[in-house]
């Protein structure tokens, strides 16, 4: 059998390098983006960003050229952002959905042709926990993840006849330093929403500094990888994030809301 070739974006972040890891040491050809020219003993570096259509459909190009398929794209690239739904500026806002959704659908328009040639292939979008619930000052992230969701479902229901599986994996809170490339929406001191903003800010980066490893989730996803029939969803995270959906169906929207602002100590 072929050696498998997956294209993994943000293959220099906590969670895309420990996936890189994994799946190389488990025998898959692993082409990693970066922004950045990097060198790498793990994976082949790419260049690519997904702000930029032609080096997305240049990567897809160079790797349909040089191996002549892809077995697996793992749209794992993504940027936090933080503020406040009011002040946060459109333009950040905009910069955020570049990247978790727009430029990771636009690299997975770029390789659907490829895969479905192939009559075979799998896509793992990875979302957020965060994305079944409007978080507060997270909601613009919450948005940009849900968005991811609802796409991969379609996505999922769209493709499935020509033999491509799609999975979504909505992490919770694992310990990279996603915090230094967060766009920050910083509410100045006279703000309303100043106090609240730098506190949940400081329980947020708690949250992500006692997270689980990553390479537990380089672990899972390699074996939903393998599986002949992956769900389409996978909570990979502590208890309590995993049976977030659950409660959200299970209890009133505004019960579930005042547990939030409970957590989160708003007034
Ligand atoms: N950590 C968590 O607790 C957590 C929880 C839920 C979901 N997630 C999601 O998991 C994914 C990985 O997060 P992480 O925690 O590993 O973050 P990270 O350490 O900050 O890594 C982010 C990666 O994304 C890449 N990237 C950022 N902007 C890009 C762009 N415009 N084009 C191409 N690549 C870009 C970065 O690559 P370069 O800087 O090298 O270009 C980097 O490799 C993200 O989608 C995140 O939303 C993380």
């Amino acid at each position: 059998m072929s050696q498998s070739i997956v294209l993994l974006t943000g293959a220099t972040g906590g969670l895309g390098n420990a996936i890189a890891r994994h799946l190389s040491d488990r025998g898959l050809k692993v082409y990693g983006t970066s922004r950045k020219k990097i060198k790498s003993d793990n994976f082949i570096a790419i260049q690519m960003d997904l702000n930029d259509s032609i080096s997305i459909r240049k990567t897809v190009d160079y790797l349909i050229q040089k191996e002549g398929k892809i077995d697996i794209l793992i749209n794992n690239a993504g940027i936090g952002i933080t503020g406040s739904i009011e002040e946060t500026k459109i333009n950040d806002i905009k910069k955020a959905f570049q990247t978790n959704f727009f430029g990771m659908l636009e690299l997975t328009q770029n390789v659907l042709p490829h895969m479905r040639k192939q009559k075979k292939g799998l896509i793992i979008n990875i979302s957020s926990i965060a994305g079944y619930t409007g978080l507060p000052f997270r909601g613009i992230y919450a948005a940009t993840k849900a968005a991811v969701m609802r796409m991969t479902e379609a996505l999922s229901a769209e493709t499935l006849s020509f033999g491509i599986k799609v999975v979504d994996i909505a992490p919770g809170d694992f310990k990279t330093n996603i915090a230094e490339g967060r766009i920050y929406s910083k509410p100045n001191q006279q703000s309303v929403y100043y106090d609240d903003y730098v506190r949940i800010l400081k329980m947020i980066d708690d949250e992500v500094d006692a997270g689980l490893k990553p390479q537990i989730l380089a672990h899972k996803l390699y074996k939903i990888s393998q599986q002949k029939n992956p769900k389409l969803r996978y909570n990979i995270g502590i208890f309590m994030q995993k049976i977030t959906p659950f409660l959200i169906t299970c209890l009133p929207e505004r019960l579930f809301e005042k547990l939030i602002r409970k957590h989160y100590k708003i007034k």
